[in-house]
């Protein structure tokens, strides 16, 4: 049962206008079996939490670790699933997802049974032959999923990976993600700036304030367990309690979001 964790890290863009504080004093775990969510304004530094906890960042101070041994770089430990996912265009679902598996040697007939089945797992099983080009918004995320999932990492980051969907397509891909996380019982650290969509995916939420990013609000949710066992995510969306905590919420986010604005003036 694998923990990744951030440990009072704070980090610093250098950048030609001076120093960025991007983040500060920020601590936080993911264990396996658990969905983390960071929820916050645009520009508040989710991105820059979860390039450190991916290794593409290194902390100004502090520490990110997976069972107390730092994070030095990417690894195929934690895998991350962007809103672009970034596959190629020209290939084959199948061939995206068997991709990371080429790159760690994975012999050729393996590679191709591990991305069928993976394919399967997102609801894509007749679609392995495709091309990412001729694949709706909604089949392309999927198969973003498929890949980072094939590589079986003990954790999945994910940064808006379900931004770009209609909300309908997005419903079911958040469906899906649960599905998933049930299954595999991955630790999962997932970027929404969706309300709603934050709720429904936790069983942890955070929020975060900009400049610097800090954690100002910690949530323990149950909505993500509920589904799983076996509510409607019609019903659980409109439980009293879901919605006091969409407008508890909502609050709290406008609250850090005015102290920005008398910035920009
Ligand atoms: N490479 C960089 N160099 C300098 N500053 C940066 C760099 N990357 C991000 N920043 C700044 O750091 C802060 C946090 O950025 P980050 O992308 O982590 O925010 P975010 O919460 O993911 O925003 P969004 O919700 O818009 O994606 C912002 O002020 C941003 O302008
Ligand atoms: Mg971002």
């Amino acid at each position: 049962m694998p923990t990744l964790s951030v440990d009072r890290v704070s980090l610093t863009y250098r950048s030609k206008r001076g120093p960025v504080a991007a983040l500060a004093d920020v601590s936080l775990a993911v264990a396996s079996g658990e969905i983390v969510v960071a929820l916050g304004a645009s520009g508040c530094g989710k991105s820059t939490l979860l390039g450190l906890m991916a290794g593409f960042l290194k902390p100004s101070g502090g520490a990110v670790t997976v069972d107390g041994v730092p994070v030095s770089g990417p690894g195929t430990d934690r895998a991350v699933v962007f809103q672009d996912d970034a596959l190629m265009p020209w290939l084959s679902a199948e061939d995206n997802v068997a991709f990371g598996l080429q790159m760690r040697g994975v012999a050729q007939a393996e590679r191709r049974a591990a991305a069928r089945d993976m394919l399967a797992q997102v609801g894509l099983a007749g679609c392995a032959s495709h091309a990412i080009h001729e694949m709706s918004g909604g089949m392309r995320q999927r198969v973003g999923l498929a890949r980072a999932l094939a590589v079986k990492p003990d954790f999945l980051l994910m940064d808006e990976p379900l931004g770009a969907l209609d909300e309908l397509t997005r419903e079911r891909m958040q469906m899906l993600v649960l599905n998933l996380w049930q299954t595999s019982g991955k630790g999962i650290f997932l970027i929404t700036h969706s309300i709603e969509e934050a709720l429904f995916l936790s069983t942890r939420l955070v929020l975060l304030s900009p400049r610097p990013g800090r954690i100002v609000q910690r949530y323990d949710t149950g909505f993500a367990r509920r589904f799983i066992a076996g509510e409607p995510v019609r019903t659980i969306k409109a439980d009293p309690d879901f919605l006091a905590m969409r407008d508890d919420l909502s609050s709290a986010i406008l609250a850090n979001a005015a102290e920005d604005a008398i910035d920009v003036g």
